[in-house]
């Protein structure tokens, strides 16, 4: 039985761990006062503690556009805590999983990025983000990275994520407009979860793209999450989106408008698919109904 110490316990991707019965792993989840990613003499107590096999950390600073104002607050969650994280783990031989971003490419390919792509994050909850995953990488070869994008799933009190946004939208009767010009992979966390434990079970190490199949645009996301919420129930009707360019929000901050991530390395060592999302979009409307 190997025990697993999930940071960020009330985020949406360690409620995944929370549901997952795994006979092989024994989760605990302290709370962010008991390990707070900011206090490294606090996290290493409770590593000494303790004492997990592994660490994932779910934990980070994800709203992009308050890390640009909170820039130091930000960069000490995303950058500092998960390189002191990663080198407290590393001296005691404990394994960390850790999660990177999307958002580390600038989207200029416009096509599939793969693990060998070169970074270069346009904003700083980006550089934040990718200078965490770099000094976890560099601190143990048994480290774990897998990168997500466009996250989502049923939580039962998180009601932040882009589906809860459309579904609240379409109900106010607000004109729902929304950019076919940014695309990604929507990526359903169960399915992360999953992911991770099987790369636990593997004892692999290293970095992943870890998303589900089919990259799509804000613009068809927006479409689709409509038109299965009326499938199940949750809407009456699905209203109009009207298209429209990313330029048209007129946002200060620069994001990349194309991170659409290859999984072929992660489905590789894996030996199986990723799937689509679609199966993980139909189930969290279920659960949301
Ligand atoms: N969601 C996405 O679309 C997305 C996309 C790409 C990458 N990712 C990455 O995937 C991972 C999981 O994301 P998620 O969606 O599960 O995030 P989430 O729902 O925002 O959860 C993050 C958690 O981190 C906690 N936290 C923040 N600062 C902390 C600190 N100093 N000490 C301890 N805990 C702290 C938060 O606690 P409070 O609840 O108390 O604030 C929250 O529970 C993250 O690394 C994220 O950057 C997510």
């Amino acid at each position: 039985m190997k025990h697993i110490l999930v940071t960020g316990g009330s985020g949406l991707l360690a409620q995944q761990f929370k549901t997952i019965t795994a006979r092989d792993f024994n989760f605990f989840f302290p709370s962010r006062a008991e390990f707070d990613l900011t206090n490294s003499s606090l996290m290493a107590q409770r590593l000494e503690e303790l004492k997990p096999h592994i660490v994932i950390n779910t934990a980070a600073y994800n709203l992009v556009d308050r890390c640009e104002i909170e820039r130091e607050l930000s960069w000490s969650v995303n950058a500092t805590a998960p390189q002191t994280l990663a080198e407290l783990c590393a001296e005691r031989n404990i394994s960390l999983v850790h999660y990177g971003t999307d958002y580390v490419f600038d989207g200029a390919k416009q096509s599939l990025y793969t693990e060998w792509d070169t970074a270069n994050p346009l904003n700083h909850y980006a550089a934040g983000k990718f200078a965490g995953e770099q000094a976890v990488l560099r601190a143990s070869p048994q480290h774990l990275v897998l990168r997500p994008s466009w996250v989502f799933d049923w939580h039962p009190t998180q009601t932040k994520t882009y589906i809860h946004t459309v579904l609240k939208a379409a109900r106010e009767g607000r004109t729902l407009k929304s950019t076919t010009d940014q695309c990604s992979v929507p990526t359903f966390a169960t399915d992360l979860a999953q992911w991770t434990l099987e790369l636990i079970r593997q004892k692999a190490g290293g970095l992943f793209h870890a998303v589900n199949d089919d990259g799509i645009s804000r613009f068809d996301w927006t479409k689709i999450i409509l038109e299965e919420a009326v499938t199940a129930g949750l809407l009456a009707h699905a209203p109009p989106v009207e298209p429209v360019l990313s330029s048209f929000f007129n946002s200060a901050m620069r994001r990349p408008n194309y991170t659409v991530l290859s999984n072929a390395k992660l489905a590789k060592v894996l030996g199986h698919n990723l799937g689509s999302w679609k199966g993980g979009l139909r189930k969290m409307l279920a659960q949301m109904k």
